[in-house]
């Protein structure tokens, strides 16, 4: 018999868009996450895009129903709002098995990954969010859990501790981070099968748009579905989030339709020019060809400048911006392009960067 899946443990943890106090500017952007769950496919075939992730994945669990095996470990890796989640969400749903849901930040030592483990069941996935940010203990307790599906549990302390060795059933973890580089190899190398979640192209976002926009029973045209698309910067969650924001804005101040005019006027009210850049990504460039002559520039100097943290600019800012071509990253630092100034209509520095 087919089981609904369930969902256990902490939820969503929280979100690296929302730099909040620190003068990144996410009022809107915050990442609503029931809205995120109202949108979020349910289904391997309502995933849009990703095609040879997903291909790779249907022969996976095709595998997996065929021999009644548990699936391999699975880690999913790309930047935020991908569609990392998504996906851990839907595979359990497509096996009719049980989904416990953790992150990394919140297992601060082995105790705290212990329930989720004793509690796997037979075939069912455990989804670690952020698991580059597991602590080394809590890492090494489960290294065993993955590859022998068992654990060392110590009793006592001193002379009086033993090691008590207990088994686990055959389970399935799913990791997610969006940094793969910041994991240790023996924790990458027990994931039997990695995945890398690419920006999307505007086509896709564009089918996305489409489809959410009938789920939220608001009337789009094609222009408008693509105008959203070309500014959420190959990401998901950023399309869901423009395409809520030109919702309210169509409610409030047309007739509820979302047109190409009133998409315009609505992104014109945010500061979200037409390539996507936000006031953010302006000021970051502007940070790095005023302050720092165009660079190189390391990025805890422009967090510092920027007020924003160093991690939140490395895994929302940079990745965009050196994906339009308009930062460089060397050995040195970063140093902004002349693609770059171009688009902000920008004097070139007196000296430092490209220019020199
Ligand atoms: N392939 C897709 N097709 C349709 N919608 C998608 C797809 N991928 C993501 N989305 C939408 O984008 C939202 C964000 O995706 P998700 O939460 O899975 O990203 P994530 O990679 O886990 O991000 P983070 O690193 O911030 O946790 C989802 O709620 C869903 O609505
Ligand atoms: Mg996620």
């Amino acid at each position: 018999m087919v089981r609904e899946p369930v969902i256990k443990g902490d939820d969503e943890p929280e979100d690296e868009s929302s730099g909040g106090e620190s003068g990144w500017d996410s009022s809107f952007l915050a990442d609503d996450i029931e809205y995120d769950d109202a949108l979020r496919p349910q289904r391997l075939s309502e995933v849009v895009g990703q095609r040879a992730v997903v291909e790779r994945l249907e022969v996976f669990l095709d595998a997996t129903r065929k021999r009644n095996e548990p699936l391999g470990h699975l880690l999913l890796d790309g930047p935020p709002g991908l569609g990392k989640t998504t996906l851990a969400s839907v595979l359990p749903r497509e096996l009719g098995t049980e989904l416990q849901i953790t992150s990394g930040p919140s297992l601060s030592a082995p105790k705290d990954l212990l329930p989720f483990l004793t509690n796997a069941s037979h075939g069912s996935f455990l989804f670690i969010d952020e698991i580059h940010r597991m602590p080394a203990t809590v890492e090494e307790f489960i290294y065993p859990a993955m590859e022998d599906f068992r654990v060392d549990i110590t009793l006592g302390e001193g002379l009086n501790a033993r090691t008590v060795n207990m088994k686990l059933q055959k389970f399935t973890v799913i990791g997610a981070t969006t940094r793969s580089g910041m994991l240790t190899a023996p924790l990458r190398d027990r994931f039997v099968r990695r995945e890398h979640l690419d920006f999307y192209e505007d086509q896709e976002l564009v089918e996305i748009v489409r489809r959410n926009a009938r789920k939220l029973r608001t009337p789009i045209t094609d222009d408008a579905a693509f105008e959203i698309a070309r500014r959420s910067r190959g990401t998901p969650r950023k399309a869901n989030n423009l395409l809520r924001w030109a919702r309210d804005f169509a409610t409030s101040k047309a007739d509820g339709n979302i047109t190409n005019e009133v998409v315009k006027r609505a992104f014109e009210m945010l500061e979200i020019d037409q390539l996507g850049l936000e006031r953010q990504d302006r000021r970051y460039l502007e940070a790095l060809v005023k302050t720092f002559s165009g660079g190189p520039a390391g990025v805890q100097a422009l967090g510092h400048t920027l007020n924003i943290p160093s991690d939140t600019l490395e895994d929302e800012v940079e990745p965009f911006l050196l994906r339009c071509g308009f930062i460089q990253r060397s050995p040195r630092g970063r140093v902004v392009t002349m693609a770059a100034m171009e688009h902000l209509n920008l004097n070139p520095p007196a000296g430092g960067g490209l220019f020199r």
